[in-house]
């Protein structure tokens, strides 16, 4: 691994200047990985705009932030529930009335190891449906705000991209037949990491002005497995918990804030950002080993083409 460009200690938040004038839409930003960005984000000054699915959560979470920010932060949230794509719709025609200027999307939402095979309501495999098909609608339909505003778009992925089958199961993309809670999950976030390079490319070719960065949290302590996933893996992930192998949630959300924030010219567009320590799970934030099936080409295209079809979006990328 290269020596790391932010320092031994990694990218950390007192890179940081003032943010005020920015403006950030995180989504699932009301717990773990997505609330500790908002909240590092607003003690800069800058403005948050949380895009979950849940109101009373994200009242919460917004009461929790002015409690310890206090009250004249500039933090509001757009209900958007990634599993259904009329629901992402109805979220974008609000976000164009309300930000003129977009500094960053970070697609941080993400559900994991749902026990059984659930279907959303526009009938796709749920962690497909959520993670993946619900952020490329989302990107796409502001697409055109983000490349007015000169924006970016983080996405945030997973080691789990490498724990799965490895590449994408077009003939089953909902898992009909072989189900399996880990690897789908893993399935679904290296669709999210292939889009994401191949939403780069996409972006040269029409000549458009938007970044487009990728990363992970490592292992973080959140209510990720505790919210969507069964038991077995409730338990574990909750011991483990208790180890050095899993980091605060705080620290997981540096990587999407380096992405998000850092300045352009010392971002490599092609890097995997995340912890770079022990099994790239924890340690300082940098530039991380990605294997190169999550850059295959013939892949990544024919997921796009996919995707489209499959959420019945088409990009404005011409
Ligand atoms: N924690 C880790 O160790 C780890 C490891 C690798 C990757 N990640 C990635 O890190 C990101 C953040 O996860 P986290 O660990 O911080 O988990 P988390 O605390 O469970 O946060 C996930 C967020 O996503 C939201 N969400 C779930 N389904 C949604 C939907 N249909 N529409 C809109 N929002 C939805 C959740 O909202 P509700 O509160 O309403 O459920 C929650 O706010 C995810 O992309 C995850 O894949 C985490």
């Amino acid at each position: 691994m290269a020596s790391n460009k932010f320092g031994q200690n990694g990218w950390t938040p007192e890179r940081l200047g003032n943010l005020s004038g920015k403006t950030y839409l995180i989504t699932g930003a009301n717990s773990g990985t997505g609330f500790e960005a908002s909240k590092i984000l607003l003690s800069k000054g800058a403005e948050v705009v949380m895009l979950n699915r849940n109101e009373q959560r994200s009242n919460k979470a917004i009461a929790d932030l002015k409690a310890e920010l206090g009250a004249d932060i500039n933090v509001s949230f757009i209900k958007m529930d990634l599993s259904e794509l009329s629901s992402v719709q109805n979220a974008v025609e609000e976000i164009k009335k309300k930000v003129p200027k977009i500094e960053a999307l970070i697609c941080n939402a993400a559900i994991a190891q749902v026990p059984k095979q659930v279907l959303t309501p526009d009938g796709f495999e749920s962690h497909i449906g959520v993670n993946h098909y619900g952020h490329f609608v989302l990107c796409g339909s502001l697409f055109d705000s983000l490349d007015k505003s000169q924006g970016r778009i983080v996405v945030v992925g997973s080691e789990g991209y490498k724990m799965g089958i490895k590449t994408i199961q077009f003939d089953d993309m909902n898992w009909d037949k072989n189900y399996n809670p880990m690897k789908t999950y893993c399935h679904s976030k290296l669709a999210q990491i292939m889009f994401a390079y191949e939403l780069q490319d996409r972006i040269s070719s029409a000549n458009k002005n938007v970044g487009v960065y990728v990363c992970h949290p490592g292992s973080s302590a959140t209510s990720l497995i505790k919210n969507s996933g069964g038991l077995r893996d409730r338990i574990i992930f909750g011991l483990m918990s208790k180890t050095p192998l899993v980091q605060t949630a705080e620290k997981g959300a540096y990587p999407e804030i380096l992405c998000a924030t850092e300045n352009k010219e010392n971002l490599n567009p092609k890097a995997y950002y995340g912890p770079t320590g022990r099994l790239q799970w924890t340690g300082p934030v940098g530039e991380c080993n990605l294997e190169s099936f999550a850059q295959d080409k013939d892949i990544a295209k024919k997921l796009w083409e996919v995707s489209e079809k499959e959420t019945n979006h088409t990009w404005n990328l011409i």
